[in-house]
């Protein structure tokens, strides 16, 4: 396969399952002639200083935390919500690096987190069949006929929220409000009621003495860039090829093609078959990549993926996320972990312990239980210790906002509570306090 020429329009000569039927070919190729024209969303330069800060990770001497929504919304967006989403993971970095003690690389699940994979191409809604809901960059999700046809025009809306998504995580990132100083202001009041967040605020505190001790000890903290701003990369699921297609840019520094709709792209665990359309197009573009392994893989889909899209063993160009359920981590991980280090590719391996572990409630709502995702990363950090390699991240959907979609947690969330503050439009996410109860205890992980 990789022997073939790749451009960013090979992927078309292959097999290319989970996208949307467009009724209007020619309104399709007017929106991407479009997006062709617009600039890129994020800069070669930056998707390789991801891969460099990935290489680190791949070595055992960082963390990869990777977080935000499952699919991000067109309706429920504004400053706030992407401020407070920052707020969690700003501070689910602080605990993984103050208690775990490894740098934490932050990337989000935002700014093009949009397109939605479905296991059914239709559901039932009030008895009748409808198309499944693929993301906002296809449809609405209103459960109508009408609101499910795809509108190709909704490409150009994905491409503006997320540049305008963007513009404010690099303000907010750069521009003072991710500064060290400031770990108490990111946690929220319903936050710092709940257990992880009197926890978090006991810590924030030590933060704030080190750094006036270090003050008082004469260290210049305000000539440490380091504290005063953070790195925080973007990452989506490369799902709607056309959409990829058309923000991939050939790099003028080194001539190489890089998609430059986010730093790093993954492909998911129903588009991963090595003969097919995803595959192909990210085995071509430069940036980070990804791949989502289920428990149905064998070592030698993982061995195919780890040549497919890194034959140069190029460190931390390779992430695999692992999302196995609570249940199968234990017998299904260890023996990719074995045969990956025994072929000697450098890869990040991170653990998502969200996809494996969802189910309907009662109620039909589809949700998670807190309990299983923590039982799933503790089989994750297990495994590798059996087998020798690093456990290199987590991979999480979660929001800043207090909803309740997930089960349990510090906040303790019951199966009646889930209606009462359910707003994804996909799968269930950790709500803020979730989120910090995780990162204790994978810090606790990681110290052990
Ligand atoms: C996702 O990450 O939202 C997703 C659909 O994951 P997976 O491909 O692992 O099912
Ligand atoms: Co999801």
């Amino acid at each position: 396969m990789s022997d073939s020429p790749w451009h960013p329009a090979s992927w078309r000569d292959r097999p290319v399952s989970q996208q949307p039927e467009w009724p209007d070919p020619g309104a399709l190729e007017a929106a991407l002639k479009t997006l062709s024209g617009l600039p890129p969303l994020v800069f070669a330069g930056e998707a390789r200083r991801l891969r460099s800060s990935l290489a680190e990770v791949a070595a055992g001497r960082a963390f990869l935390l990777q977080a935000g929504d499952c699919a991000e919304s067109f309706s429920d967006w504004s400053a706030d919500i992407i401020r407070d989403k920052l707020k969690v993971i700003l501070q689910m970095a602080v605990i993984l690096t103050y208690g775990g003690g490894v740098p934490v690389v932050k990337v989000g699940r935002i700014a093009g987190q949009f397109a939605k994979p479905r296991t059914a191409a239709t559901e039932k809604a009030g008895g009748v069949e409808i198309p499944a809901f693929r993301g906002h960059i296809v449809h609405d999700d209103a459960p109508t006929a009408e609101a499910r046809v795809p509108d190709p025009t909704r490409m150009l809306t994905a491409y503006h929220q997320s540049a305008s998504t963007l513009n404010l995580l690099r303000a907010f990132t750069k521009g003072g409000f991710a500064d060290l100083s400031q770990v108490h202001v990111w946690n929220q009041e319903f936050v710092a009621r709940s257990p992880a967040g009197r926890h978090y605020e006991a810590l924030a505190g030590e933060i704030e003495r080190a750094l006036r001790f270090m003050s008082a000890c004469g260290v210049d903290l305000s000539s440490e860039g380091k504290l005063h701003q953070v790195d925080f990369w973007t990452s989506h699921e490369a799902l709607l090829l056309p959409w990829e297609e058309a923000l991939t840019r050939r790099d003028s520094l080194t001539g190489d093609w890089y998609d430059c709709s986010a730093h790093l792209l993954w492909v998911g665990e129903r588009t991963r078959g090595l003969d097919g359309a995803h595959v192909e197009f990210l085995r071509g573009v430069h940036n980070p990549v990804a791949a989502k392994v289920g428990p149905g893989a064998t070592p030698a889909d993982v061995l195919g993926l780890c040549e497919a899209l890194n034959p140069e063993r190029v460190p931390g160009r390779l992430t695999l996320i692992a999302r196995m359920g609570a249940m199968k981590v234990g017998t299904a991980l260890p023996p990719l972990l074995s045969a990956v280090a025994d072929a000697g590719h450098p890869v990040v391996w991170a653990c998502d312990p969200m996809h494996g572990n969802t189910f309907s409630s009662d109620g039909g709502r589809k949700t998670r239980r807190f309990d299983d995702v923590i039982e799933e990363i503790r089989g994750f950090f297990a495994a590798h210790a059996q087998v020798g390699t690093w456990p290199g991240g987590v991979h999480v959907e979660l929001t800043g906002d207090d909803v309740t979609e997930c089960l349990g947690g510090g906040s303790e969330v019951l199966e009646d509570d889930l209606p009462l503050r359910y707003t994804t439009t996909c799968d269930p996410r950790l709500n803020a306090g979730q989120s910090l109860d995780l990162a204790f205890r994978v810090a606790e992980l990681l110290r052990a």
